[in-house]
């Protein structure tokens, strides 16, 4: 027994810890239950009656020296470690690594040049809320009262068939709402664009989203004119996109225009990705727009008899997939860093 208890001594008297898992080995060897010094307190009823006294405080001072030996080992390990922390410090006299460079979202960048390009022309831009009631969304903008637009398919409600007067709380559809708004509380002239963020029920796709942005605009005043629409847009056109650009209106429908035409760019034809972007036809659609329809003048309270005023309504998405050539919508949504990093410089 004694002979045991002398070369444990001399086995803790050595034992160095380099990491932490020499000190659980160390740990596991003679300090916990199984440990070999558990296992020579276990043979204590071998010993011989008159000699258990002097073996158990034997033991006694090899337990404590063990469990000494093993916070030496810890405080040994953590003075490594502060003292590694030191040499960790970074030279503070170094010139700084280069900073990496962000990027404008490509979004953000198409929202500004279009917002630049209409203040140009003298529109202000202005600012209205996501969440609408149906007066706003809908109703004012005279949609007929079983619209499928009002149904569940195309429309995330947030509170609905409140009343019989059409007073649900919606996600706004479009930024039409935001034409209410103005009208409601301006009188002509009023010329305005209205970029925002829109939502619709819709399953999500290479050229659909449930969330997404348009640009809204809106022109009032007296003797305001289709041509004066087409002119305006064709010199949107123009200026995004280059002095060559040519558009195009298609006869369309809306509630709250008429006439409505929808706005097409010509993209061309000249290579097969150009073919499949346009399906064949070298035009892309990228919004609608028309005359605001006097029933919606007449809803702000605007007199239809006296102003007359154009509006129409594009989607950021397809502009800015139309300006980067950028194949798939999700993109812009999924904060992937190698596309956004390609931005940074058209900043
Ligand atoms: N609000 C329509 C849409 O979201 C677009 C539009 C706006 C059409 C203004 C005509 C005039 O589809």
């Amino acid at each position: 027994m004694d002979e045991k208890i002398n070369a444990i001594l001399k086995e803790i008297a050595q034992y160095t810890a380099a990491d932490d898992d020499a000190l659980e080995d160390y740990r596991m060897r003679f300090i916990s239950r199984k440990s070999v010094i558990g296992e020579l307190f276990g043979e204590m009823k071998n010993v011989a009656p008159e000699d258990r006294k002097a073996t158990g405080a034997k033991l006694n001072t090899v337990k404590n020296a063990a469990q000494d030996k093993f916070q030496a080992l810890i405080d040994a390990l953590e003075q490594q470690i502060s003292g590694q922390a030191v040499h960790d410090v970074p030279d503070l006299t170094l010139p700084p690594p280069d900073a990496t460079i962000g990027a404008i979202h490509p979004l953000t960048q198409v929202r500004n040049r279009i917002v630049n390009i209409f203040e140009r022309m003298g529109f202000n831009t202005v600012d209205g809320p996501e969440v609408e009631d149906d007066w706003h969304n809908f109703t004012a903008l005279n949609f007929p009262p079983n619209h499928p637009a009002r149904e569940m398919q195309d429309t995330f409600f947030i509170e609905k068939d409140r009343a019989e007067d059409h007073s649900d709380i919606v996600l706004r559809t479009h930024t039409s709402s935001v034409q209410v708004r103005l009208m409601e509380t301006q009188q002509p002239p009023i010329r305005a664009i209205m970029p925002g963020r829109v939502y619709r029920n819709e399953a999500i796709s290479a050229r659909a989203h449930c969330v997404f942005h348009q640009v809204e605009g809106l022109y009032i005043d007296r003797h305001v004119s289709f041509a004066d629409l087409k002119q305006t847009l064709l010199h949107f056109a123009q200026e995004l996109y280059g002095k060559e650009t040519k558009i195009r209106l298609r006869p369309s429908y809306f509630p709250f225009t008429e006439p409505s035409a929808e706005l097409d760019i010509y993209w061309g034809t000249a290579t097969e990705a150009d073919r499949r972007v346009t399906k064949g036809t070298g035009w892309l659609e990228i919004g609608g727009c028309g005359m605001v329809d006097p029933n919606v003048l007449e809803n702000c309270g605007i007199d239809s008899q006296e102003f007359t005023g154009f509006a129409f309504g594009m989607g950021i998405e397809r502009m800015a997939m139309i300006k980067y050539q950028i194949k798939d919508l999700r993109l812009f949504t999924e904060n992937d860093v190698r596309f956004l990093k390609q931005f940074t410089a058209f900043n």
